[in-house]
């Protein structure tokens, strides 16, 4: 029989479940995490195993405290400093030269390691609690919508890992803003919870290279991603209306549905309502039984952008 996995709020329980090896789903300010002791391979092939994730794709190592940088890596640039020191904690992953601490299969055999700092309590309250970072993808399986509450993560790992720290609904709802410092000019590999301009406003300039991709040389950039089992359409709603078949859809709206049965990112246009919303309202569409999901482009711009970017991911690939 399948054992029940438990969801609340014992942060001693947590620390004690992840220093015998186990898996603990834990809360952040963008996504929920799968998290398990970073330095204990065994225990981070238990992550791969439960998110029936492919071994090529690396996981970020979540730290409590700025200096735990130097353990895990072995160069820390001044324009990453820079970063950290405007973003941490927050939704930002740095991608830095691995120090021989880092396992392997963390890295997936790569040089580089992404480090970050996640704002939300209860997590910091954990890891303070531990004397290791926890390496930790989103609580999703491979491939699906990241999850943005207990309750997501529960929804789809029932049964597969040992608890839920549940820390309430999080409050970015859009994964972290990925800048690698694996060769000399920074890149920004995932766009995320942080704008590219505000990236740019503390470093000046740099490439966004997150085209899709489907080779595993560039690990996570894959291009179906956070994708709905419900086909999703995207661009303008009232033009994509006139291509469907079927009357049987749903619209995934910015400011609204225009008068469509459906959801609605943010009333008032606010990017980082819609960023909140976005993954818990592609749940809800995806659990409607519709023939399609007809989700609106939003502006280019701020964090727009990145939402953007997650609807191509889970739009449909013909
Ligand atoms: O907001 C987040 O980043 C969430 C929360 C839980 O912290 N985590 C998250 O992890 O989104 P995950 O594994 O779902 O996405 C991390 C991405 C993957 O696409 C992975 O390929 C990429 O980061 N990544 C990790 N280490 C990397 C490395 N050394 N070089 C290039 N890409 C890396
Ligand atoms: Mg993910």
């Amino acid at each position: 029989m399948e054992i029940k996995t438990k969801t609340g709020h014992d942060i001693a329980q947590c620390a004690e479940l992840l220093k015998s090896g186990k898996l603990v789903a834990i809360p952040t300010e963008t996504v929920y995490g799968l998290a398990a002791n970073g330095f204990d391979s065994k225990a981070v092939s238990g992550i791969y195993e439960a998110k029936g994730r492919p071994h090529f794709d690396p996981l970020i190592l979540h730290i409590g405290e700025m200096r735990q940088v130097e353990t895990l890596s072995t160069n820390f640039p001044d324009k990453a400093q820079k970063l950290a020191k405007a973003f941490w904690p927050g939704p930002l992953t740095l991608i830095l030269p691995k120090s021989n601490r880092v396992p392997d299969i963390v890295s997936a055999g790569l040089q580089t390691v992404g480090i970050r700092m996640p704002r939300h309590e209860t997590t910091l309250e954990l890891l303070k609690n531990l004397d290791f970072p926890l390496a930790a993808p989103s609580a999703n399986p491979f491939g699906y919508i990241s999850p943005t509450t207990a309750q997501h993560v529960y929804d789809q790992l029932n049964g597969k890992i040992d608890y839920i720290l549940d820390g309430g609904e999080c409050s970015v709802g859009l994964e972290s803003t990925i800048v690698s410092f694996a060769i000399e000019n920074p890149v920004i590999l995932r766009m995320g919870g942080i704008s590219v301009e505000d990236i740019e406003s503390v470093i000046g300039k740099l490439e966004v290279k997150n085209q899709s991709t489907s080779n595993p040389s560039a690990p996570g950039m894959l291009i179906s991603h956070y994708a709905p089992k419900t086909p999703l359409l995207l661009g303008d709603i009232t033009k994509l209306i006139t291509q469907l078949s079927s009357k049987n859809f749903g619209v995934l709206g910015f400011k609204t549905t225009y008068g469509y049965p459906g959801e609605t990112l943010s009333k008032t246009g606010n990017f980082r309502e819609a960023a909140q919303n976005l993954f818990s309202a592609l749940r809800r569409l995806d659990n409607q039984n519709y023939d399609a999901i007809i989700a609106e482009e939003l502006p280019e711009a701020g964090l727009g952008r990145a939402i953007n970017d997650r609807l191509k991911r889970a739009e449909k690939k013909s």
